[in-house]
């Protein structure tokens, strides 16, 4: 690690580097683009759909109108008896319907109220659409209404429709069938709108979403600031516990810095899930917040503790857990608190608990902690070697430490104790709170976390 600062710098310029990189993120930007893309594919499709669905209706009413008004010469009102009909009426209606099928037609009958075919006719060549109108034979409609139905069959928009024919005083004297055929025209111009309609929909709605992009990357920066900035109040509040502690047990906050890195590091390196690690951080940080309730005498001893002291040194635990559940953020780092005196083979305090019922993160930190307190000088003892330490802490490995956690501390821990007292005490803290503030600033946005970054 290279190291250029001479002093700490505060929380705060630690925030506004990550809080920038990570607005900024190229996770963030793809984040927000997919989202965006989803939500244009969605609202094309809908509104595309919805628009399609109101046009095509427009347009068969518009046809059927056609139809309608053409078919008109032969389903209005007529005087005439489809039942009984004479030769020259025959003569005169069929007429009629050869020159609707030289219009638009295809196929006209005109059927009695009896649901009898009387008249037809039917365009030149187009002996196969009558076929199939009749291999397609609908029900007559109810007594009296009308019918219609859309067919696009070989590039042609077909209508079939069905108008009943009105006889003297409204009576339902037969029925008019035809298809008719929209001319290509017609049909032509019909594609065109629609097209149109459609393209200016698209166009509309992608232009919405390129507008939201900026937008969506200003709240969200504007969001990060706001949560970086929640996040470091929590931050800067755990540092004030942590340091009150501090300013009563021993000189330094340095203690908390060193274990939370150790504790950090080993559990990255043995794989511990983000938000173990964030309650691992807590938890490391503020293991001894309890001790602030032990009296001086105690806990400034210059000596060895009598059991009737040590029993009252205890209570910190319990007293830690207390302070700690106070807080949502903090609640985390309760396992830490409570069980960081536990033993492995249950020979530990306050509950004594034994092996893997001892939670992961107070097991990992059993092992940093008293790493660090046999590393360290204390009131009521000499610092040791890196050596020696860790020699003591194989000595109980398996009684006081998970051995398995133990073997891979044991051999990351030289390199580890280097890494925070071969540089000045201020920088140790920038580097740690780096490390801090980058795994819960990762969080805040809800990216994965940057690994081994230095
Ligand atoms: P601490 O100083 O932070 O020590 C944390 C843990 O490190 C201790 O938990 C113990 O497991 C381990 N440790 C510390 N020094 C030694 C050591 O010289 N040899 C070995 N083998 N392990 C050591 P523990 O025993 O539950 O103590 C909890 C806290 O109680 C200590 O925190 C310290 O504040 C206090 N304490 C413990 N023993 C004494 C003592 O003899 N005199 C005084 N004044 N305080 C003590
Ligand atoms: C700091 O906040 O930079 C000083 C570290 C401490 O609390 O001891
Ligand atoms: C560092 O190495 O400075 C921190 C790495 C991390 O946050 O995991
Ligand atoms: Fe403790």
């Amino acid at each position: 690690m290279t190291e250029t600062k001479t002093s700490a710098p505060s929380v705060i310029d630690v925030k506004a580097d990550s809080q920038e990189a990570l607005a900024t993120s190229q996770f963030v930007h793809r984040k927000i683009l997919l989202r965006l893309f989803l939500g244009w594919f969605f609202l094309s499709l809908t509104n595309g759909s919805i628009v399609l669905w109101l046009e095509i209706s427009r347009f068969q009413q518009f046809v059927h109108a056609l139809a309608l008004k053409e078919s008109a010469v032969l389903s209005g009102e007529t005087p005439y008896d489809l039942e009984q009909l004479d030769r020259s009426t025959s003569q005169y209606l069929t007429n009629l319907a050869q020159q609707l099928v030289k219009r638009n037609f295809l196929v006209v009958e005109l059927y009695d109220a009896n649901k009898q075919l009387k008249i037809e006719a039917v365009r030149q060549g187009q002996e196969t659409t009558e076929q199939w109108i009749n291999s397609h034979r609908h029900q007559f409609p109810q007594r009296g209404d009308f019918f219609k139905e859309f067919h696009f069959t070989q590039g042609k928009l077909l209508l079939l429709i069905l108008v009943p024919i009105k006889g003297p005083q409204h009576a339902l004297i037969g029925y008019f069938e035809g298809i008719y055929q929209v001319d290509q025209e017609t049909q032509d111009s019909i594609k065109d709108e629609l097209l149109h309609t459609l393209l200016l929909i698209a166009l509309s709605i992608t232009f919405t979403t390129l507008l939201m992009y900026p937008i969506v990357l200003t709240l969200n920066r504007e969001l990060t600031k706001l949560s970086t900035d929640l996040l470091t109040g929590n931050l800067e509040l755990m540092n004030v516990m942590g340091r009150a502690i501090a300013e009563r047990d021993s000189d330094t906050n340095s203690h908390n810095y060193r274990v939370t890195f150790y504790a950090l590091r080993l559990g990255e390196t043995v794989g511990l899930r983000h938000e173990n690690i964030l309650n691992l951080i807590t938890g490391a940080f503020l293991h001894d917040v309890g001790k602030i309730g032990i009296r001086d005498p105690i806990l400034l001893k210059p000596g060895k503790l009598t059991s009737q002291e040590f029993e009252i040194m205890k209570t910190h635990v319990t007293l830690g857990v207390d302070i700690l559940k106070q807080s949502s953020w903090l609640s985390g780092a309760c396992d830490v608190a409570h069980f960081h005196h536990e033993k492995y083979d249950g020979s530990g305090y306050p509950e004594g608990l034994k092996g893997e019922a001892i939670p992961l993160n107070a097991r990992i930190f059993a092992i940093v902690d008293v790493f660090d307190a046999l590393t360290s000088k204390r009131p009521y003892k000499e610092s040791w070697t890196v050596h020696d330490a860790l020699a003591e802490l194989e000595r109980d490995s398996g009684s006081h430490f998970d051995p398995q956690l133990l073997r891979i501390f044991v051999s990351i821990a030289p390199a580890l104790y280097q890494e925070v007292t071969g540089i000045q005490e201020s920088q140790m803290i920038a580097m740690v709170k780096r490390c801090i503030s980058r795994h819960f600033l990762t969080t805040a946005i809800g990216a994965k976390p940057q690994s081994q970054m230095s």
